[in-house]
């Protein structure tokens, strides 16, 4: 129940977002990658498939990234949902709106799991060199070297249980394999909004070191 709460409110900030992203098909035939469906979203190198996930190098990104404080009800994901959308919807030094893009990413303390000091970031996509200052003080632009990151994909409606779920198969896989990964934060990557019912992509990642 309180997560179809959460579910709501996201769709509802989602409707809203989607109004400024009427052309944003990706006309100029990138290739990106299927499950970012019409949305810009960022590209990669696939370096190697195992069973249950795979690792990928992503080269420099950037993001604008807002604080979340994660809590049952999903409220706080609801307001760093909407800080960010302002922020892309016109709320900034230039009145620039800007498209939505995908994946929404949050990144989660692993020491902290009901975190004062987790975030939640839109991709930048490339074509936007120099990004406006954000009207908030609490956004912030992140510009990200190239990262390699193990990720695990799954489908359907993801609940933050599924998240979690998720990040720790791939932890366990990670471990039998004994490769090594950034254990302090987990990071977890939406790509849809709620009213897409099929062929939903979801990831959970972990910083490869
Ligand atoms: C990553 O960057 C390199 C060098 O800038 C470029 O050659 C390559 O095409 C880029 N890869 C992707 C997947 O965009
Ligand atoms: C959370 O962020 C605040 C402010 O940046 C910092 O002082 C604090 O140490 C952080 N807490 C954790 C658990 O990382
Ligand atoms: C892991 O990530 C944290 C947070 O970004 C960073 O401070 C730390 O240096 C990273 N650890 C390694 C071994 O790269």
């Amino acid at each position: 129940m309180k997560n179809l709460v959460a579910l709501l409110l996201l769709s509802l900030l989602y409707l809203h977002g989607t109004t400024s992203l009427a052309e944003d098909i990706n006309s100029d035939a990138e290739t990106l990658p299927a499950f970012c469906t019409s949305y810009k979203c960022p590209r990669y190198q696939l370096i190697k498939k195992y069973e249950k996930f795979e690792h990928r190098i992503y080269n420099a990104t950037n993001w604008v990234t807002t604080s979340l404080k994660l809590d049952f009800l999903g409220i706080g994901l609801a307001k760093s949902f909407k800080r960010l959308l302002d922020y892309i919807n016109g709320k900034n030094s230039e009145g620039l709106v800007m498209k939505m893009t995908v994946p929404v990413r949050i990144k989660v303390p692993r020491s902290d799991i009901l975190s004062t000091n987790a975030t939640m970031s839109f991709f930048v996509p490339p074509a936007v060199d120099t990004l406006p200052t954000p009207l908030n003080p609490d956004i912030y632009v992140e510009q990200l070297p190239e990262i390699s990151v193990y990720v695990r994909s799954f489908g359907g409606y993801a609940l933050n249980s599924d998240y979690e779920k998720q990040a720790k198969i791939l932890v366990e896989e990670l471990e039998a394999l004994e490769l090594s990964y950034n254990s302090s934060y987990g990071t977890a990557a939406g790509y849809n909004d709620p009213l897409t019912f099929f062929n939903r992509h979801n990831e959970v990642w972990y910083m490869a070191l």
